[in-house]
């Protein structure tokens, strides 16, 4: 999508030096803009871990890349496969929520398995590497072409009315590829000129909906509004919301999601509201192996410091301050499960269907 006018996407390989990956820092947005290089496959773990890139597409894109740079670092070790192993456990473990990471990590080691030598596993590596994030690309469109339908209908009930949409964190193209899961029906109706609004939840600690997808739907001119996260339930009430989407960063086989911190308070607001409640996700992020999400999805704890410390801008640098009492423990639980029962639909690149194991089943046939 557009950064300043020009076209960008958040990860690609260099077109003359194909050793070379680079990404859009997301540590830093909105405050700078800046590409920087990934150089190693431990990068590719730091990355992850320290979120300059998040989102669950992203993840697993970066993991691929990573497990690609580790064939290229095994040409100068002693045991190569073992080496290659001990960088895929390694990248594996950067983040427990998002499944993207582990299934685009077993892909990679699955497509590497049977080549001996490290320049066939370059050789194998490369091109998969590339097609998982080519295949993200055009879930990301897909995902948009049928959930651009719902706000289609909405549109026309409202008679060409503006189309109020809430969505939590930043699931938009920052989160993926390019164009995102739940903004990629946004940026589609937007671009059919379809009036649309979206209320942007702030989305603490790390305010993925203040600074990133305040700024990416900014830079791309559709309309939105941040608001604290709290403020979702009084908006329902008010009839501002027609419709909620998220992102998904783990979605098990009946349907439950996991999805940032608050998720679950929106889905229950809107139910209550009767505001259809959609989630967006490509394939990649379903989890067939398990069924319960509130049961089986590890949900990442982070850094207390996340909740304790704001990040800012002021005099032109990026600054941070403290804003609880220094001695307060603190719990920094990042994500939290939808039920599938308070979920509307699915939004995937292979269509909409109901968040139920039987529909999920029928959809991926
Ligand atoms: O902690 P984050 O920023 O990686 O969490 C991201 C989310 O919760 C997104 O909604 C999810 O990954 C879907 S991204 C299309």
């Amino acid at each position: 999508m557009l950064v300043n006018g020009r076209p960008y996407q958040t990860i690609w390989m260099d077109e003359s030096d194909q050793d070379r990956i680079h990404y859009i820092n997301q540590e830093v947005l909105p405050f700078e803009f800046k590409i920087e290089e990934m150089h190693s496959s431990s990068d590719s773990y730091d990355m992850i871990r320290r979120m300059n890139v998040r989102g669950a597409p992203l993840i697993g894109v970066t993991a691929a890349f990573g497990i690609y740079l580790a064939c290229l670092e095994a040409k100068t070790q002693p045991e190569p496969q073992v080496y290659l192993r001990e960088q895929a456990a390694l990248i594996r473990e950067a983040r427990p929520t998002a499944v993207n990471l582990s299934w685009a990590v077993d892909r990679m080691m699955k497509k590497i398995a049977n080549a001996a030598k490290p320049e066939h596993m370059i050789m194998v590596a490369r091109p998969e590497a590339l097609k998982i994030r080519e295949e993200e690309l055009q879930a990301s469109y897909m995902i948009g072409q049928h959930g651009l339908e719902i706000i289609r209908g909405i549109s026309e009930r409202k008679n060409g009315k503006v189309v109020n949409i809430l969505t939590h964190c930043n699931a938009g193209w920052l989160a993926c590829i390019d164009y995102g899961t739940a903004t990629s029906p946004i940026y589609q109706a937007f671009d059919e000129q379809i009036p649309v609004h979206v209320w942007v939840d702030e989305t603490r600690p790390r305010n993925q909906g203040a600074r990133l997808t305040a700024w990416e739907l900014g830079q791309h001119g559709v309309p939105h509004t941040v608001i604290v996260d709290n403020a979702g339930g009084h908006i329902m009430q008010k009839g501002l919301v027609d419709l909620v989407i998220t992102g998904s960063d783990r979605t098990t086989r009946s349907g439950d999601v996991a999805n940032k911190i608050g998720t679950y308070l929106k889905a229950l607001a809107a139910r209550d509201n009767d505001i259809p409640f959609y989630v967006a996700l490509p394939v990649s992020t379903i989890d067939f192996t398990i069924d319960s999400g509130i049961e089986e999805i590890p949900i990442e704890e982070r850094d207390p410091d996340e909740v304790r410390v704001m990040e800012g801008i002021s005099d032109g640098k990026i600054q941070s301050v403290r804003i609880i009492p220094e001695e307060s423990p603190v719990s920094n639980y990042g994500f939290d499960i939808a039920p599938s029962r308070l979920i509307t639909g699915l939004i995937t690149e292979k269509g909409i269907c109901g968040a139920r194991e039987s529909e999920i089943m029928k959809l991926i046939d």
